[in-house]
């Protein structure tokens, strides 16, 4: 899957990562800091990733976790600090809930810490019951690795 818009590209195609940029950008968030380069690779061999090129240069990623059937987790969406404020992540949101093998799913979920106003825009809502959500957490998984 392609498509473009004045100059910028979102594709499926894997071959398109800079996987040393997602790395990069990655281990400096809020979620996954002092994540290792291998993890980001296995990360992105197991997941669908859209990628948002400016030209050839990638500028921005997420990737979605999932079964393509029933459920999907969004992840590690990020737009480049220069490209930000152009509507890209809208449009990334919006190009991955049109996506076809994620249609007809059961639930799409994320998490996020502050960019709540973007995803309700696509029609993501706060949990209605959390008591029903259970979760493993090992925030400090990626601590004292080599970060390479
Ligand atoms: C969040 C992020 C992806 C937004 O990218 P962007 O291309 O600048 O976003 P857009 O231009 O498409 O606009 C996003 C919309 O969501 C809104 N928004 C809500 N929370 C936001 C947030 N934390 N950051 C940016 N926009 C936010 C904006 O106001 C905007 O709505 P508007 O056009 O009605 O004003 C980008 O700021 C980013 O990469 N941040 C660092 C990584 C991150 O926090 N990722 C999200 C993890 S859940």
């Amino acid at each position: 899957m392609e498509v473009h818009k004045e100059g910028y590209t979102i594709t499926t195609d894997k071959s398109k990562i800079d996987t040393n940029y997602v790395h990069r950008f990655l281990s400096t968030t809020y979620w996954a800091e002092g994540i290792p380069l291998q993890v980001v690779e296995q990360s992105i061999n197991g997941s669908l990733c859209f990628v948002v090129l400016y030209g050839e240069k990638q500028i921005g990623f997420a990737r979605v976790i999932t079964d393509e059937a029933t459920f999907a987790y969004l992840a590690d969406v990020f737009i480049g600090e220069d490209f930000r404020h152009k509507g890209l992540a809208k449009w990334l949101v919006q190009t991955i809930l049109n996506y076809p093998s994620l249609q007809g799913l059961r639930r799409f979920m994320l998490a996020t810490k502050d960019a709540h106003a973007l995803y309700a825009q696509a029609g993501f809502t706060s949990l209605p019951i959390p008591e029903r959500w259970m979760q493993l957490h090992f925030p400090d998984v990626y601590k004292n690795k080599s970060g390479t």
